[in-house]
This record gives C-alpha cells, sequence and structure tokens, in this order.
C-alpha cells in the first residue's frame, strides 16, 4: 500500500492523458501482456537451476531497474546475480573473478541491441565462454528489441534464446518487461506482485478524476513548485533498501524532462545517513529545492535499542521519528516537502513505485511541453563515440 500527501488538483489530467496517449507508447499497457510473462516465467523455470551464477549486460535502463529489485527485495538467490552496468575494467575484472564462467548465465540487454558498452561487454565475455569452448547459445540469452539492431540480428543469425522489449517501450520505462522481469524471476523475485502493484497504479494513472490520479498529483505538484523556482527535487528514503530505487528514478526523471533547456534536477539523498551530509544544505542553502520523503511503516526488522537511550525505543521507530523531525524543521524554514508512504517494502510496492513515477514523467512531459520519451543528447554522444572509434 501507498499513500502521497499530496493536495488535490483543480486541473484535469484529460488533456494530458489525451496527448500521452498520442505518444504511442506502452510503458503502461505492456503489464497486461500475459503471453509475454508466460514466456519469461517459462524461461525462467527452465534455467533458474542449470546454473549457479547470473550476470547481466546492459546499461541505463536496461539494468537500473534490475539493481533497484535486486538490492530492494534482497531475495534469498540475490547474491547469484550481478549486473555489469559499465565499462569500468577493474568492475568487470572483479565480478568476473566472483564468477564461474562453467557455471555462468549472461543476459545480454539492450533495447536498441546497439549500444557500444554492452555489446563490448557481450563480445568480452562471449570470447571468454569460447576460450573454454563451451557453446556460447547456452551461455547468453538477449533482451532486445523484437524487429531491429545488432543484438536482435545476431540471435537469429546464430540462434540465441531470446526474449523481447516490446517496440513502444524505451529503456528507462522498461523496468516492468522481461528487462528486469527475468533477471528477477531468477533469484526468486516473485514478478506477478509486481505487475498486480503497477497496475494497481496504472489505473490510478488512467484516471480522468484528478484525486484518484496520483502519477497526475505528484506531476502538477513538481512542476508547479517547478514553476516557483524549485528546479531540483531531493530522493530522500528512510531506508536503505530503496537506495537504487533513487538511482532508477534520477536516469527516469533526468533523461525524460531534460530537453529544451527544461528539466527537473534531481539529488540523491539516503535517510538518516544524510542528516549528517547534505541535509544542512536542504536546511539553510538555497530554497530551490522540493524534498520528496520516502517513509516506510514496517521494517522486516525493528531491532529492539537498549533502554540506554530511551524505554522501548526501536531502530525502525528512531528512523521514522528522525524522518519527521527532519520534515518539519525543514518546513519551518519554508522548505517544500512531501511524503510517499509505503507499508513494507514488498514486490507489489515497488510495482506501484514504478508505475506512479512512470506515469508523473510522461506527465510531466506534458507540463513542460517536452517529449519524455526520446534522448536526444543521449544519441548524439553516442554518435561521437562511435565515430571516434572508426578513426582510431
Ligand atoms: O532510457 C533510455 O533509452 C537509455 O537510457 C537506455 O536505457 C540506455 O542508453 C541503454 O540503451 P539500450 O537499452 O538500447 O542498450
Amino acid at each position: 500500500m501507498l499513500s502521497i500527501d499530496i493536495k488535490n488538483s483543480k486541473s484535469s489530467p484529460v488533456k494530458f492523458l489525451k496527448n500521452i496517449e498520442k505518444r504511442h507508447q506502452d510503458f503502461y499497457k505492456v503489464i497486461d501482456d500475459k503471453k509475454a510473462f508466460e514466456k519469461i516465467e517459462k524461461l525462467a523455470k527452465k534455467l533458474k537451476n542449470n546454473f549457479k551464477y547470473f550476470v547481466v549486460l546492459g546499461i541505463g535502463g536496461s539494468a537500473l531497474g534490475t539493481i533497484c529489485l535486486k538490492n530492494a527485495l534482497k531475495p534469498i538467490d540475490h547474491e547469484k546475480l550481478f549486473v555489469i552496468d559499465n565499462i569500468d575494467p577493474d568492475f568487470i575484472k572483479e565480478v568476473e573473478n566472483k564468477i564461474d564462467l562453467k557455471k555462468t548465465l549472461f543476459i545480454v540487454v539492450s533495447k536498441s541491441g546497439d549500444t557500444l558498452e554492452t555489446l563490448s561487454q557481450f563480445f568480452y565475455f562471449h570470447k571468454k565462454i569460447k576460450d573454454k569452448k563451451l557453446d556460447v547459445k547456452k551461455h547468453f540469452i538477449f533482451i532486445t528489441d523484437p524487429k531491429k539492431g545488432l543484438l536482435r540480428e545476431l540471435s537469429k543469425k546464430e540462434k540465441y534464446e531470446t526474449l523481447d522489449v516490446p517496440k513502444n517501450v524505451g529503456g528507462r520505462f522498461s523496468v516492468l518487461t522481461a528487462v528486469s522481469l527475468f533477471p528477477a524471476m531468477l533469484i526468486g523475485i516473485d514478478i506477478k506482485k509486481i505487475i498486480t502493484g503497477a497496475q494497481k497504479m496504472r489505473n490510478k494513472f488512467l484516471s480522468k478524476d484528478a484525486k484518484k490520479n496520483l502519477p497526475f498529483l505528484l506531476a502538477k505538484t513538481q512542476y508547479d513548485f517547478y514553476k516557483k523556482g524549485f528546479k531540483t527535487n531531493v530522493l530522500f528514503p528512510y531506508s536503505n533498501s530503496l537506495s537504487d530505487f533513487s538511482n532508477w528514478t534520477v536516469q527516469l526523471i533526468c533523461e525524460s524532462t531534460g530537453k529544451k533547456s527544461k528539466g527537473i534536477t534531481i539529488i540523491k539523498a539516503l535517510g538518516a545517513t544524510d542528516q549528517h551530509a547534505q541535509s544542512q544544505l536542504f536546511h539553510e542553502g538555497p530554497n530551490d529545492k522540493l524534498i520528496i520523503f520516502f517513509e516506510i511503516e514496517n521494517f522486516k526488522n525493528t531491532l529492539k535499542i537498549p533502554n540506554e537511550i530511551a524505554k522501548s525505543l526501536t531502530f525502525a521507530k528512531l528512523l521514522n521519528i528522525e524522518k519527521s523531525s527532519t520534515e518539519k524543521s525543514l518546513q519551518k524554514e519554508n522548505r517544500p516537502t512531501l511524503t510517499i508512504k509505503l507499508d513494507k517494502i514488498s514486490e507489489e510496492n515497488l510495482g506501484e513505485l514504478f508505475m506512479l513515477f512512470e506515469g508523473s514523467t510522461a506527465f510531466l512531459g506534458e507540463f513542460f511541453e517536452i517529449n519524455a520519451f526520446n534522448q536526444p543528447g543521449v544519441e548524439h554522444s553516442k554518435k561521437l563515440t562511435k565515430q571516434a572509434i572508426i578513426n582510431l
């Protein structure tokens, strides 16, 4: 269960919903694709017990949702999954040293199928597997566009097992597809519950009634503050489990809204840790930030603190008291805040959260009058890198 302490709005989501529909993006439709989920489940069940290690090769939207799910939910098998989302050679080697190639399934994730970082990782491990005289077809699966890109071509030519990233779903909006659901299922995460949560929020996202449409109300609040000069949002979960959710959200909001000299800047913070680091800036620095708290009502562990500190105090209670105190003192300084409250960290709540932010980001695009679903700046730097390589 998820709630937000934001005000209702007099404006209606209807016009914005129509505009979003016209953009032909399926991020809120893919969660009804039963056939796709059956395929993910079937393949995950088949491969789950054949390998000791799973390594995702991907970057940006092809990796961040998976990292978030793994670290938020920490299922029993979470230590079997590694996500290589960078080309830092020391990082790649570090993972390589932890796995046994003979017992590893590599999941190569790229919507475009052409991303240089991901392809480099793929060819690196492909050679390693070949050098060991292992069957490459058994050690790699691709998650990519149904028709386009080098990975798709390779999968046809060399008959790799493949799952689809649906055509009208871009990288940062793909967490609720095979991109993250397949690796999640391999380590024992209940993907049906994620989908149930996402569907609940999707129904709110499609509601024409502003007071029921949480993604709309969130985006409206963010946009209204933006217009008043609060151009930065601080994502401030009081929960280590949600730390990587912030990373996922950073990409979603920054890459989607950062266009035409507009866009929301995100700062990541962690409660209570950042009360002793960034918090002073939030209290008395430039008053240009909307602080978005995340509060967990019930932690898996409460952990009693001995009576020397206070009677009947737990770490869970102390953390939430600290959150409320920080919130109150920020409000006293006229710093805007809002709180997204979760009853617990669960698959269902994460599904709701993903869809809440995907939906609100789509609305933000309409408020800013930009296309939230493209990334011309990123594409340009990708092109320059390719040219530089050709000229080597
Ligand atoms: O959101 C996006 O489209 C990007 O950030 C991509 O996720 C990122 O560039 C990786 O692209 P791909 O999945 O095509 O390899």
